[in-house]
């Protein structure tokens, strides 16, 4: 019995870690581990909220933002966001799962919204008509941009970082 356990043991030792995934599966690879791994990851990561809260550049950033609670942090540099490298310019961000309008009211301000229609919570279909007014097509109500009036779209706080925005919810 103890034979037969050296001998799993040896078997996994040379194999490990690729072959035995691929007979074994996950489970298996910790098997493979020696007790003296003094590489092993956890060292040094941020905290994390569903993995999508690095603000560190690029290739962790697939779509081009991340989150850490409630601040987001839009890559401007992203080809997702082009759309607000000139004022006037705007964007919906249900296509890339960011529940926000933007636009760009000057060089260095971008307001940012939220995208759930105040009628019946639509998020899909908003265009941007003349004088800065945003419309949701679902019912065609329209909704101001300024932040100021009552019949603004809520507005989230704005800052441009660099080539981010950060935008506060
Ligand atoms: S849900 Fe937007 S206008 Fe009705």
């Amino acid at each position: 019995m103890k034979k037969k356990l050296e001998n799993r043991r040896e078997f996994l030792k040379k194999v490990c870690p690729t072959i035995a995934f691929a007979f074994f599966g996950l489970s298996f690879l910790e098997a493979c581990s020696t007790g003296d791994d003094s590489d092993n990851d956890n060292s040094g990561g941020n905290d994390q909220n569903g993995g999508s809260d690095n603000n560190d550049n690029n290739n962790n950033n697939p779509l081009g933002f991340s989150s850490s609670g409630s601040i987001f942090t839009i890559d401007l540099t992203h080809p997702n966001f082009s759309n607000l490298s000139s004022v006037g310019g705007w964007m919906n961000g249900y296509s890339i799962g960011l529940s926000m309008l933007f636009l760009r009211i000057s060089s260095d301000h971008i307001q940012a919204y939220t995208n759930v229609c105040p009628h019946q919570g639509t998020q899909n279909q908003w265009s941007l008509q003349s004088g800065n007014i945003f419309r949701c097509a679902n019912h065609n109500y329209s909704f101001d941009s300024t932040c100021e009036t009552s019949s603004s779209l809520p507005c989230y706080s704005t800052n441009i970082d660099g080539d981010n925005l950060i935008v506060a919810t």
